[in-house]
């Protein structure tokens, strides 16, 4: 018989930036979910990937002065990486430049317009000309362009729409018939209230920039993102392509995980495409909080993210991951600090579970050599612990069924501190002591062991690295015995068992010191580097060849804006021999007027070069920091007077 299937999905993550923490956060989450459904005998379909479009990534690329393609290529790589030092066990990677992926979205959109469901139309905003973008009042900085501070004014585009009005009846009957369909609740009661203050057709093109996939009937438009990004769940699968061919199998897809911010364009875009298209829905979608820096959403665009490489390497990969599920609800927001961090791992970690290893095997080996003897002796108070160790997993498994990671873990470590607990109520070392107790004794720590043995399993999907690691030290090699199936029965552990200690799994962390040495390295990052002198390496030059460069005073006669260059102004000058025209980039900085009518210096003999179809007949003098950028003025001298 067949597996039965389960799909499982995290949003594919923008690649404008290094991965940080709070991605891992989602991606950690779908990867015990998956673990879990896998232990539990389902076929599991994992997907996460990029969003690689938009004009975010294409100004991005500019500003690294490389091709769109080629800078995501490199961040990508970056995801990748992380995504395997946390371990994730994704079975599926989509990118939404693969050709697979551009096809399906082309058909996609033809369909849909085929069917009369998108229609052109005209997108009307608040435009920048200098920078080629449209915003939304709300964007705007002071009422101007929050990219270059400039006057926008209104304008519109023609652009293609997707019918999203038409669905919002059916859309409230969706959340009224499978109340699991948007978790948890309270987000749902938000979407019921947007949908009811009316909703808009949704413009799913541009013509404004070029980076993204052309509409193959009027290829000046490109479409516009969320119809290229949400679609990413059915083209993964082979859905309009012929890369893939799981759609049957593994539609509709049993989750999406997503943070809270864009539950909106799941729960109401996305049902109301597939809705368009005739297909099924996803089972659920699931909106997760933020993890908060203070009371910030870590974000690129804050730059207070967290480095999970740092925290990997310092703590181990599943030290962080314990900590990303057990310290904040699924659902809520919660904050990210090194103190709760380093608290969790010596409580949890390094006194609970690293403790009970430890005792466990040490007595073991200590009273008992290499294997545990078949003697036995049970007493009542055994019975608390054993029933406590069988129905550990029932209760781990509702928590996991719906996706309280938090919960789930609280309840393995309510076995192990119970654990704890019996060690101090039966004292082994006191049995050790009297010959009589050695069946007592063995049978103790025999129960210490299995109990162990059924945390190790529960444990798995949240920390792939340490159950193997207990497992090993308490002799288990039988792979039936580590099987999510197996900790539901108690006493599968070979009765002469053979325990030996092994390296500590999690040693303990000085809080004090630890912080001292977190902020010193915060203050060593934050202290600004010694500047290099970029002499260092240059070759010197003569003066001869100094000579050479013919520097002179001209003046700015005219100056405008290149439309299809925001960074350059067109300068056009008089050198006191003719006019000439510059293309600078120092648009950012200045505007046309306060250009002209003054003087600056021309590198008068430099070869002519077309920037942005300009003609470009020299450069003008200006110091530059990076940050800030000051034209050399000279007002009041003759032009072409030279510059020596
Ligand atoms: N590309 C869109 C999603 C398209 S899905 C069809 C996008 N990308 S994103 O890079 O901004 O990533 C968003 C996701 O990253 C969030 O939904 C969330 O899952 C995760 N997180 C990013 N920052 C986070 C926190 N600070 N805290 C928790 N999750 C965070 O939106």
């Amino acid at each position: 018989m067949s597996k039965p299937t389960f799909y499982i999905t995290t949003p594919i993550y923008y690649p404008s930036g290094k991965a940080h923490i709070g991605h891992g956060y989602t991606t950690v989450a779908c990867d015990a979910v998956s673990r879990y459904k896998r232990m539990c005998g389902y076929d599991v379909l994992f997907l996460t990937g990029t969003d690689e479009h938009g004009q975010k990534i294409e100004l991005k690329a500019a500003e690294a002065g490389v091709t769109p393609k080629q800078y995501v290529d490199e961040v990508v790589a970056g995801f990748k990486d992380l995504w395997q030092l946390l371990n994730i066990s994704y079975d599926r990677f989509i990118r939404t430049t693969d050709d697979y992926h551009e096809q399906s979205v082309q058909r996609i959109f033809e369909e849909l317009y085929n069917k009369g469901e998108i229609y052109l139309g005209k997108y009307e905003g608040l435009y920048c000309t200098p920078c080629e973008a449209f915003w939304t009042e709300s964007q705007l900085v002071d009422g101007k362009c929050p990219d270059c501070g400039r006057e926008v004014k209104p304008a519109s585009e023609e652009a293609y729409f997707f019918r999203l009005s038409k669905y919002a009846d059916k859309l409230l009957a969706l959340y009224e018939d499978n109340p699991e369909f948007i978790q948890p609740e309270s987000r749902k009661n938000e979407m019921i209230s947007f949908i009811k203050s009316g909703l808009n057709d949704l413009c799913v093109s541009r013509t404004s920039f070029k980076w993204g996939i052309p509409v193959t009937f009027d290829p000046k438009h490109v479409v516009y993102v969320w119809l290229d990004a949400l679609t990413n769940y059915i083209t993964a699968l082979g859905f309009k392509n012929d890369k893939y061919d799981d759609y049957d199998k593994y539609w509709p897809a049993d989750v999406h995980f997503i943070g809270k911010e864009i539950v909106r364009f799941h729960t109401i875009i996305w049902p109301a495409i597939l809705m368009a298209l005739d297909l099924p829905l996803p089972k659920r979608v699931y909106g997760h909080g933020w993890l908060l820096i203070g009371d910030s959403k870590m974000s690129k665009s804050k730059g207070n993210v967290v480095d999970p490489v740092i925290l990997c390497d310092r703590y181990g990969v599943d030290a962080i991951r314990y900590f990303l599920l057990r310290e904040i609800p699924f659902g809520s927001d919660g904050n990210f600090t090194n103190e709760a961090l380093i608290s969790r791992i010596n409580s949890d970690l390094a006194n609970d579970l690293g403790n009970l290893v430890s005792r466990t095997t040490a007595m073991s080996q200590k009273y008992f050599g290499d294997n545990l003897p078949d003697i036995r002796e049970a007493e009542p108070i055994d019975d608390e612990l054993i029933n406590l160790a069988v129905s550990v997993k029932k209760t781990v498994e509702e928590n996991l069924d719906n996706f309280q990671f938090s919960n789930a873990l609280a309840e393995i470590w309510k076995l192990i501190s119970r654990s704890n607990k019996y060690i101090d109520e039966t004292m082994p070392w006191v049995l050790a002591k009297d010959e009589s107790k050695k069946a007592r004794l063995a049978t103790v720590i025999y129960n210490l062991a299995e109990c162990l043995r059924i945390a190790a399993v529960l444990i798995t999907p949240f920390m792939p690295v340490t159950s193997p690691k207990i497992f090993e030290q308490l002799g288990v090699g039988d792979e039936s015995l580590k099987t999510w199936e197996s900790a539901g029965t108690f006493g599968l552990l070979p009765t002469n068992a053979a325990l030996k200690k092994g390296e500590t799994i999690f040693p303990r962390i000085d809080l004090a010191k630890e912080l001292e040495y977190l902020e010193e390295e915060k203050n060593k990052a934050a202290a600004p580097e010694a500047k290099k002198d970029p002499l260092e390496g240059i070759a010197q030059i003569g003066i001869d060849d100094f000579a050479k460069v013919e520097l002179r005073v001209a003046k700015v006669t005219a100056c405008e804006p290149i439309p299809k260059a925001k960074k350059l102004l067109k300068l056009t000058l008089d050198d006191g021999y003719g006019t000439r025209t510059v293309a600078s980039g120092i648009a950012k900085w200045y505007k046309p007027e306060d250009l002209i009518g003054h003087s600056v210096i021309v590198v008068a003999n430099l070869k002519p070069a077309v920037l942005c179809g300009v003609e470009s007949q020299g450069m003008i003098l200006a110091a530059d920091c990076g940050e800030d950028v000051k034209v050399v003025f000279v007002d009041g001298m003759t032009p072409g007077s030279k510059v020596r």
